[in-house]
């Protein structure tokens, strides 16, 4: 071990444990709009406070999948920051694969990563020799540490436990500490051990335990109800339950990422079709901005126009019509305007290289008309605009195509029924495959068509190096179909 690593940051290899760095954490809270959820913050704050006159306290944040249980904590972590409070974030990932103290193995190496060498030895004094056993990186930094004796598993347990808490206490005791068990249906017994430990045995000490984790996933047996069942009985114990953000949250949302005061009509219409779920509301907006320039230039009335043109311009405002239907939450009305000009295609005799393109487009609109309305078959459409596409060489739209059919079938979850095969989708893949740019977070999502290991793997690692977190979500989603 050479003593010029002795300041290096240890653990560079990103693996699937691990956790949000307190970088990551101020940058994604800083950076994005985040509305509402003011008396869970209140709440929150409150609970710290108590925790850090000296009485741990565990708070869960519960709710269904995307209602914001992460960016909330996360918002929460990043104020306590400002605050001069140390946060410890370890991620829970869904199936067999969570190793024994995954979260707390990804937390505390999130936690070195982000600290200043002196001090973390400081805190971990003696606790580094024990900790050393589940954090082989720790070497870096204490090029001495002595190889931990060999104990029966249960000692040893205890040994680590006692280990992580002399160091969660002294941290706690210097900043206050919010350790953050994110994900928590999916932690392994290791770590829900150490958790009830933790509660019951430190009962002084300055933390906030605030864990998140997805009701609808608990059933009588699951290994989470023993754990809250003995969280429950420590008396600061509290839990939160997060709801769909209200109407006045999804209009200071629109107004904050539009750029305006939004109409009240689309207010209302985008909050009753997202039942103010916020990722339903990030994609909706994502939506509205990439054709917002595009908004600005259609005239009215297009519909109108439609019937007193000439069939190559009908076929381009119907595009643009049912464009426009789209962007404004009316995919049934996009429908019709396509499936009438697709009539008025067939019909046609002799089609140009130019009708070509053109029809590519048609299917493309009809293929995410479909989608929005979430029927399956919207897949169709956009694999005959792909093939189109990719045969006139318009590599940006073959992908475009290509991604609206891996993500429509994402969001429905039906990888594996029919139209797996029946559509011709592992050609597909293939040949999209081939377009994308090798790496690219395109790549990723096309490469997770297929859900093998080795694809969500790769998918994986792209989605993590170009910080799509909707990639990575989805990936971590499935790792148990692989
Ligand atoms: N209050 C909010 N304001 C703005 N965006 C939000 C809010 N809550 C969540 N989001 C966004 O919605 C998405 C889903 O939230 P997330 O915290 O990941 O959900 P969960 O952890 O409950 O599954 C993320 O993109 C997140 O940034
Ligand atoms: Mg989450």
């Amino acid at each position: 071990m050479s003593k010029s690593r002795s300041n290096a940051v240890p653990f560079r290899n990103k693996s699937i444990t691990e956790s949000s760095t307190m970088a990551d954490l101020c940058t994604s809270g800083a950076s994005t709009v985040f509305v509402g959820r003011e008396r869970v913050a209140a709440r929150l704050s409150e609970a710290l406070n108590g925790a850090l006159t000296g009485r741990i306290t565990p708070v869960m944040l519960v709710g269904e999948a995307e209602i914001g249980k992460t960016r909330t904590a996360k918002e929460f972590a990043y104020s306590a920051g400002a605050r001069g409070i140390r946060t410890l974030w370890g991620v829970c990932y869904e199936g067999e694969r969570t190793p024994p103290y995954g979260p707390l193995v990804a937390a505390l190496r999130g936690y070195i990563r982000a600290s200043q060498p002196g001090e973390l030895k400081m805190q971990m004094k003696s606790a580094a020799t024990g900790l050393g056993e589940i954090l082989p990186g720790l070497k870096e930094l204490f090029p001495n540490l002595a190889t931990p004796v060999n104990l029966p598993t249960f000692d040893a347990r205890l040994r680590l436990f006692d280990n992580m808490m002399e160091f969660f206490s002294a941290v706690s005791r210097e900043h206050g500490l919010v350790l953050v068990p994110d994900n928590l249906q999916w932690a392994d017994a290791s770590s829900l051990q150490f958790l009830e430990h933790l509660v019951a045995e430190m009962g002084q000490s300055r933390i906030l335990v605030l864990a998140t984790y997805r009701e609808e996933e608990l059933c009588r047996r699951h290994p989470l109800g023993r754990t809250l069942g003995e969280l429950v009985k420590h008396p600061a114990f509290q839990r939160i339950r997060l709801t769909g953000l209200g109407l006045r949250e999804v209009g200071r949302y629109l107004e904050q990422t539009l750029g305006g005061p939004p109409k009240t009509e689309l207010v209302e219409k985008v909050h009753r079709r997202t039942t103010g779920n916020p990722l339903f509301l990030v994609e909706i907006v994502r939506g509205i901005r990439e054709h917002e320039e595009w908004e600005r230039r259609v005239p009215a009335g297009i519909q109108e126009a439609v019937d007193k043109l000439g069939t190559g311009k009908l076929i381009r405002y119907s595009i643009l019509g049912a464009e426009h239907a789209l962007n404004h939450f009316a995919p049934e009305e996009a429908l019709k305007i396509i499936d009438k000009a697709l009539e008025i295609m067939t019909a046609q005799s002799g089609r140009s290289a130019n009708d070509d393109s053109m029809t590519a487009a048609l299917y493309h609109v009809r293929g995410r008309a479909l989608d929005a309305i979430g029927d399956p078959v919207a897949s169709e459409s956009l694999i005959k605009a792909f093939r189109l596409y990719d045969e006139l060489g318009d590599k940006a739209h073959a992908i475009e195509a290509a991604l609206t059919s891996v993500q429509s079938r994402a969001s429905i979850g039906s990888f594996k029924i029919w139209l797996w095969n029946g559509l011709g989708l592992p050609s597909l893949q293939k040949r999209a495959l081939a377009v994308a740019t090798p790496g690219s977070s395109e790549a990723g999502w096309l490469l997770c068509q297929e859900v093998t290991a080795a694809n969500l793997q790769k998918a994986l690692a792209i989605a993590k190096a170009t910080g799509d977190e909707k990639l990575e979500t989805w990936v971590l989603g499935r790792w148990d179909d692989g």
